[in-house]
């Protein structure tokens, strides 16, 4: 009979214990997935409604963020011609992180085009739209993303019902310099980009994008305030990640075909429903 601690029983008992600690991590794993994703779910939510000014942080509670949620709806686009589509497969599940990732549902972005530095661009995507009472657009909310200094920068954008005016702009994930870059999650910086008194434009009469970031503090009487915002002081990079991302979104390779239309009028805002949320 082998001794209690021989090398025998010493790497029996290390395998038992590796065996039944993997068990224990990967039937966690399982069983808490649909938990994070559900608490994934709501957090991106409610990144949603706070960009459209529809949750209060401090005030709204998480279990009432289901019920407001409501009042989003999801709508798919191709982003090449500003269409609605019915092409994704499964709408429900799109899960924009996922499909930026996957070569089949992206598009490469040619080198010089790619302001936002991000090689690939969805060839679909889920926008979010809050409606007038109506039926009509009151929010128009795009997925936005590019590269900062350290990071690539993630972020939802909502556009007034003319495809032009900023109502509301966050950042839901970067990893920028906390301090520094990571300033573009400040609430003070990003309320000015939607104060209803010295609103922000983010194309010029003629529709081309026109956004320009200034060293110091823009003022409303300024000329040409309305397509000015404040550079981010020591974040110079994160500043200009932040525009050029915006620039790509807003142009033909981004919202530019779905923004014309918009402004055009000729989005066709009756006929849209809901395709997921
Ligand atoms: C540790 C460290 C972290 C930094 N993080 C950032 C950052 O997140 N974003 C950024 O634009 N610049 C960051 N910088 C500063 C840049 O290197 C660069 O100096 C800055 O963007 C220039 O901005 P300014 O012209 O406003 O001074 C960081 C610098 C150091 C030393």
């Amino acid at each position: 009979m082998p001794q209690r601690d021989s090398l025998q029983n010493t790497f029996l008992v290390a395998f038992v214990l590796c065996l039944v600690c993997s068990l224990v991590v990967s039937s966690a794993a399982v069983v808490l997935r649909p938990i994070k994703e559900k608490n994934e779910r709501i957090a991106f939510q409610r990144e949603v409604l706070s960009v459209a000014g529809l949750y209060e942080k401090g005030k709204t509670k998480d279990s009432e963020i289901p019920e407001l949620y409501k009042q989003i709806k999801t709508v798919m686009i191709d982003l090449s011609t500003g269409e609605v589509t019915d092409a994704v497969k499964d709408p429900e599940n799109f899960k924009l992180s996922d499909v930026a990732k996957n070569e089949d549902l992206t598009v490469e972005i040619p080198a010089d085009k790619d302001l936002a530095g991000i090689k690939r661009r969805e060839k679909y995507t889920k926008i979010y739209i809050v409606s007038k009472p109506d039926g009509s657009i009151d929010q128009l909310i795009l997925p936005v993303r590019g590269k900062g200094l350290w990071s690539t920068i993630w972020g939802l954008l909502s556009l007034d019902s003319d495809g032009k005016t900023v109502r509301g702009l966050t950042f839901y994930e970067d990893g920028e310099t906390p301090g520094l870059g990571g300033e573009i999650n400040n609430p003070k910086w990003k309320a000015k980009w939607s104060n209803p008194e010295c609103p922000k434009v983010l194309f010029n009469d003629e529709g081309q994008v026109d956004i320009s970031f200034y060293k110091g503090v823009v003022t409303c009487d300024m000329p040409d305030s309305e397509h000015k915002f404040d550079a981010l002081a020591g974040a110079t990079i994160t500043t200009r990640g932040v525009e050029n991302m915006f620039k790509f979104w807003l142009g033909d390779e981004g919202y530019g075909p779905l923004l014309k239309k918009i402004r055009e009028g000729q989005f066709p805002v009756t006929k849209l429903s809901s395709v997921s949320q």
